[in-house]
């Protein structure tokens, strides 16, 4: 995404650290680009799960994807931040932010985002949860979760220094409570009877980031 499409989706924001992190998130980041590849040419609904500020439907529609986009978060503050910028947008037919908890998914079906979410809850409340997420996936969907898996390496020590600040400062109002493994996903998504696909994805980021994709097995 070139750098006036990054200011505009950032101008939407009233918040300056807001537009700021925007900004830097879009440039240094590919979590929203590779969801767009996943979903690209697919007109299914997408759920982001613990959606913060709605950045990835602004990114997709930035792009040219149209399908209808519901994201869901906890944190109230986030949820009013991204509704302005919807409304300010003119997206309001095709993307709805909701003040949710993860633990109540409405009952859609399509591809689900979750998306850096995972490790705000507890190694039970995370299978849970991906068992919910898939039971919302259509026939065709995509389950793309981008998270920090727990590695002995120090991509994964700078990213629990990185959280220490991100709760410090108010930005995430409840820490970090599990960092998952990569076996610890992939056991809970194969049961639900989905295929897993794992592979590294930091981008320029200096997180231990990796991206997980699961579809239902045919
Ligand atoms: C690091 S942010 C990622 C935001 C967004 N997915 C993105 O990539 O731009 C994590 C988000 O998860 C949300 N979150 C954490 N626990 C949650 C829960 N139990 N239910 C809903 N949202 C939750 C937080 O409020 C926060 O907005």
């Amino acid at each position: 995404m070139d750098r006036r499409a990054r200011h505009r989706i950032a101008d939407l924001y009233d918040n300056h650290v807001q537009r700021r992190y925007v900004r830097g998130k879009l440039a240094i980041d590919p979590a929203y680009a590779t969801t767009a590849a996943l979903i690209a040419g697919s007109s299914l609904p997408l759920l982001d799960i613990g959606c913060g500020i709605g950045l990835l439907g602004q990114y997709l529609h930035a792009r040219g994807h149209s399908q209808p986009y519901l994201g869901l978060d906890h944190d109230s503050r986030k949820i009013i931040a991204g509704t302005q910028a919807v409304q300010r947008a003119g997206l309001d037919a095709v993307m709805q932010l909701r003040h949710a908890d993860a633990a109540e998914l409405p009952a859609m079906h399509g591809h689900v985002a979750l998306l850096d979410v995972l490790h705000y809850l507890s190694a039970e409340r995370q299978r849970s949860l991906l068992q919910a997420a898939s039971r919302r996936l259509a026939p065709q969907g995509c389950l793309i979760i981008r998270n920090v898996l727990r590695e002995k390496n120090g991509y994964f020590h700078a990213t629990r220094i990185a959280e220490f600040f991100l709760h410090a400062s108010g930005w995430i109002s409840a820490g970090p409570q599990h960092y998952p493994s990569a076996d610890e996903l992939r056991s809970t998504l194969e049961s639900a009877g989905l295929d897993v696909h794992i592979e590294s994805l930091r981008g320029r980021t200096p997180f231990n980031s990796y991206l997980i994709v699961a579809r239902t097995r045919h």
